[in-house]
């Protein structure tokens, strides 16, 4: 059936957090408009941005292309939103304190969480703790957290071990992946987990 843009069956809202310059921003872009910058300015309060997916009923399709759907767009999720069309609304603020709009505001209503660091920048991954505490005190207790490592691309300039993360995220009990925005790797994936763990 035919559908227009603003049409949807959920609307679920997905804050962005991690220190400045760890990429929140160009993910953002990338999952919603397949852009990226590498000039970009520091984010000034908030931004957001969407994005409408539609969960893919299996059954109606033939086996081959069953096959290569699920292998590039695993998505399923919990009972009852299959075939469903979901609104992602992405939330994107500054890293920087100063820049900061007022944080009960975002995150009200917020599902779901993408945590950001900066494989090649160590402090951006100890702030994670910090980050954490700040979802404790602001957030819905129920929310999803996804951790990501953003810039994979720049594995000759890593500080941060993809095992440090896993280890983390474990202890943490977080989902977790290692992306590029640059070079749009596990983007997609990461908000796709996010949205089939939200309940
Ligand atoms: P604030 O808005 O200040 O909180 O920063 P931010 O987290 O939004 O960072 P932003 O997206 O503005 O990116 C900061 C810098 O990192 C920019 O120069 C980007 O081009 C660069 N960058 C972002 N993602 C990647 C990536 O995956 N790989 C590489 N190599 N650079 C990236
Ligand atoms: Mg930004």
């Amino acid at each position: 059936a035919h559908r227009v843009d603003n049409e949807y069956d959920y609307l679920f809202k997905i804050v962005l957090i991690g220190d400045s310059g760890v990429g929140k921003s160009n993910i953002l872009s990338r999952f919603t408009r397949n852009e990226f910058c590498l000039e970009s300015k520091s984010t000034i309060g908030v931004e957001f941005a969407t994005r409408t997916l539609q969960n893919r009923l299996y059954k109606c399709m033939d086996p081959v292309q069953k096959y290569f759907r699920r292998r590039v767009t695993i998505w399923g999720g919990r009972k009852g939103i299959e075939g469903k069309t979901i609104k992602a609304q992405i939330w994107d603020t500054a890293g920087q304190e100063r820049y900061r709009a007022i944080t009960s505001a975002y995150y009200r209503g917020a599902v779901g969480a993408l945590l950001v660091y900066d494989i090649t920048k160590k402090q951006t991954f100890e702030n994670i703790q910090r980050w954490l505490r700040e979802l404790r005190d602001h957030a819905d207790s129920n929310i999803v957290i996804m951790m990501v490592g953003n810039k994979s691309d720049l594995n000759h300039l890593r500080s941060v071990p993809e095992e440090d993360g896993q280890a983390l995220a474990e202890k943490e009990g977080l989902s977790f992946l290692e992306t590029s925005a640059l070079e749009a790797l596990n983007v997609e994936k990461a908000f796709q987990t996010i949205l089939k763990d939200i309940h």
